[in-house]
């Protein structure tokens, strides 16, 4: 993983938040919402909140009197969050790195975590962090990308970038968000970490974005892509954006556009 594959911050939090979320976030928080409430916890952590996608899904979908402790590795990502569920006074906001969770042993009935484990270099002690801050009948709910060639949209942007970059391609998508999805390492990591009782699912859904300007202003400018696009060439940030949106618009047309996408989803327990 390159340093910074996890540095959201700057202008990537508010674009993320606006563009990345709707297209294609929001229809996999509202997956771990569901399961996240059937399991009618009291006490539950989030980790890698990001900007609160899952959050609002999950706040939505609790009762009163719940205590939702979410956290992320970046600040600038939180405060988005915070600030759109500021009057929510179950939650409370903890910047945490997952790998080392600022939490006592046995604290919550649930832990969730949406597309955040392809990011921790060492998944099997953040796996590790969370069986410890779950009760012995807690529940790990989380989910990943799947491999790159079943997120369409996200495809047609790499290999566009790969073309305006035929020396040095930024691999940020396919290293890091499309980089951990096999089954079996997945289900291996969370063994190594003490878990005994998992199911593992893949989950294909559609996304949408109103044009394909859209897609690649969410993409090349609200994901640290941006920042291996500006480590190229600073300057050229809004042109390489403007050429993905042109090569997309060449495939699809210049309107409302929809592709494949494919998560992998994951329930574990201890
Ligand atoms: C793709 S975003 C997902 C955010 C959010 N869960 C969502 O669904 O929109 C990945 C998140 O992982 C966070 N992250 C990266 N490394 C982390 C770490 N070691 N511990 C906790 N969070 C981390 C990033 O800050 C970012 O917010």
């Amino acid at each position: 993983m390159s340093d910074t594959d996890k540095v959201f911050a700057g202008s990537i939090p508010k674009i993320y938040d606006e563009y990345l979320v709707p297209m294609i976030f929001s229809v996999y928080a509202e997956d771990i919402a569901r399961r996240v409430a059937a399991r009618a916890p009291a006490v539950l952590l989030e980790i890698a909140a990001g900007t609160g996608a899952v959050t609002r899904a999950v706040a939505a979908a609790l009762p009163r009197g719940i205590r939702y402790v979410a956290t992320d590795l970046n600040e600038p990502m939180l405060a988005v969050a915070a600030q759109r569920q500021a009057d929510d006074d179950r939650i409370s906001w903890r910047q945490a790195d997952a790998m080392a969770l600022p939490f006592g042993d046995v604290e919550f009935d649930v832990v969730c975590c949406q597309f955040g484990a392809m990011f921790f270099p060492d998944r099997v002690k953040a796996y590790g962090e969370v069986k410890r801050v779950l009760k012995p009948e807690g529940t790990f709910v989380f989910n990943v990308w799947d491999r790159i060639e079943d997120n369409v949209l996200t495809h047609e942007v790499t290999i566009a970038l790969e073309r305006l970059f035929p020396d040095d391609p930024p691999r940020f998508m396919v290293r890091t968000p499309h980089g951990y999805y096999d089954k079996s390492v997945i289900r291996t990591d969370l063994e190594r970490a003490g878990f005994r009782d998992i199911s593992i699912e893949t989950r294909p859904e559609i996304s949408r974005a109103p044009s394909p300007e859209y897609v690649a202003r969410a993409l090349c400018q609200g994901t640290p892509l941006r920042s291996e696009i500006e480590a190229r060439d600073a300057s050229k940030l809004q042109a390489t954006t403007d050429s993905v949106a042109e090569t997309i618009r060449t495939r699809y047309g210049s309107g409302a556009l929809e592709g494949k996408i494919q998560a992998v989803v994951i329930e574990a327990r201890p």
